[in-house]
């Protein structure tokens, strides 16, 4: 019994052995050259670049993007308004309206301040920037997500806000500005200003009471310093921030101006979840706009009411953003990749190189070696083979040996 067991050791010990990846090559019969050694160097220097390079690589982080059937289902949906009109506060309503029919004074007021439609110098500049990073995102789209989340630079300055005025001007004011957040139900619905404070109408809806207002008193000239939708998340740029409509009097302008204009915005807001490092867990909205404007002259065929109609309507796609690392099972085999693929094929090419040099060698080269070659004495032949087997083709020219 005991003496079958040795056998069988020993025959497994042989099968192991013989499956040793890493045989043993006696020193002597190695030879090493100064060709390969350059080569060696090179490619440890190579192996070392990528090697950083790919740590540089790994420390790195990349967003990525999906799409889900939006489930929040129960929501509300909080805009965010900041804007100015060029009509007096007394003159104009604004309020949202939905597609439940609610009754718009549970979605919250918004303030109404009396203000001057003109900009300070400081109030320009601001609003300036704003424009710009407007513009600049809209040409790159492909950066926002770059620059959204940033809280450096341009950004830094436009969070700040719409600075206030320098001087006080003592003319009567001659525009409104409405600020404030409305908490709606999150389904379709408008946000408009017209003319007239709103009252409400039996069954459902409102009317805005415009018969106070002079026609000559129109003016929906308007500056949109934010509108956005959720919470406020410091970098967000929204599309409308900085937008500005700035009707020119009509050539109707005998014996007074009248100018009944009207703006309308059609939008699709996509609910968007951000889990990124720097801007951490963010619910947020985005939104794409279209903007449309005309005159209304109902003897012309123009009809509506003028004002400022914002429509919105919600996407049913939720985007996710998230900031990953790259998996670091990846990164090693990445790594043992570039070690093991550089020296193979740096091995490779030593070889065909050394292979090249002795066949131009031996057609065109010195006469010595192709008259050694043509009668060789046995033991020549005999070493010249051994020393091919084992050292391979070297740049060293044979008949320096
Ligand atoms: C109205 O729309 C036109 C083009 O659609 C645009 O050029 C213009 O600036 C807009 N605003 C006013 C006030 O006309
Ligand atoms: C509306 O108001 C703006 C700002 O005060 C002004 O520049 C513009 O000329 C006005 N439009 C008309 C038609 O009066
Ligand atoms: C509408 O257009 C007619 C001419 O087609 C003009 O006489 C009239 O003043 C315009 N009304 C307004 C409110 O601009
Ligand atoms: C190159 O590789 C071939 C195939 O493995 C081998 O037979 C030959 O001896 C090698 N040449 C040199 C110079 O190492």
């Amino acid at each position: 019994m005991r003496r079958m067991n040795v056998v069988n050791r020993k025959q497994a010990l042989k099968v192991v052995k013989e499956l040793d990846a890493f045989p043993k090559v006696l020193d002597d019969c190695k030879e090493t050259t100064a060709s390969g050694g350059g080569v060696s160097i090179l490619v440890f220097v190579f192996i070392f670049i990528l090697i950083i390079s790919e740590i540089i690589y790994q420390s790195t982080t990349s967003l990525k993007f999906d799409y889900q059937v939006d489930t929040g289902f129960d929501g509300k949906l909080k805009i965010n308004i900041d804007l100015t009109v060029a009509m007096r506060c007394g003159l104009i309503g604004a309020d949202a309206l939905d597609a439940t029919g609610q009754d718009t004074h549970g979605f919250g007021e918004l303030s109404m301040d009396d203000t001057y439609f003109e900009l300070t110098p400081k109030q320009l500049e601001y609003f300036q920037i704003v424009q710009e990073v407007n513009e600049y995102l809209r040409s790159e789209y492909h950066a926002l997500q770059d620059l959204m989340w940033l809280s450096t630079g341009i950004i830094s300055s436009y969070r700040r806000g719409m600075p206030k005025r320098e001087v006080e001007s003592n003319k009567q004011p001659d525009a409104c500005r409405v600020h404030g957040s409305l908490e709606v139900n999150k389904v379709a619905g408008n946000f408009h200003i017209t003319a007239g404070k709103s009252i409400p109408v039996f069954p459902r809806g409102h009317a805005h009471i415009s018969m106070m207002v002079h026609e000559s008193e129109y003016n929906f000239s308007h500056r949109i310093e934010k509108f956005s939708f959720g919470d406020s998340v410091n970098g967000i740029v929204n599309p409308l921030d900085g937008e500005e409509q700035i009707t020119t009097d009509s050539e109707y302008c005998y014996p007074q101006c009248i100018d009944y204009h009207l703006f309308q915005y059609f939008m699709k807001v996509v609910p968007t979840e951000v889990r990124t490092y720097r801007a951490g867990n963010v619910n947020t909205y985005q939104y794409a706009v279209t903007e449309r404007n005309r005159t209304i002259n109902h003897s012309q065929g123009s009809h509506g009411i003028p004002g400022i109609f914002i429509k919105y309507d919600l996407n049913a796609l939720k985007i996710r953003i998230r900031e990953q690392h790259q998996p670091f099972l990846q990164f090693l085999v990445r790594l043992c990749g570039i070690v093991g693929g550089v020296f193979a094929v740096s091995g490779m090419l030593h070889n065909w190189t050394g292979t090249v040099v002795d066949i131009v060698c031996c057609r065109y080269g010195i006469g010595t070696k192709a008259q050694h070659s043509k009668e060789p004495s046995p033991t020549m032949s005999l070493t010249e083979t051994n020393q091919d087997v084992i050292t391979g083709p070297s740049l060293i020219p044979r008949d320096n040996s």
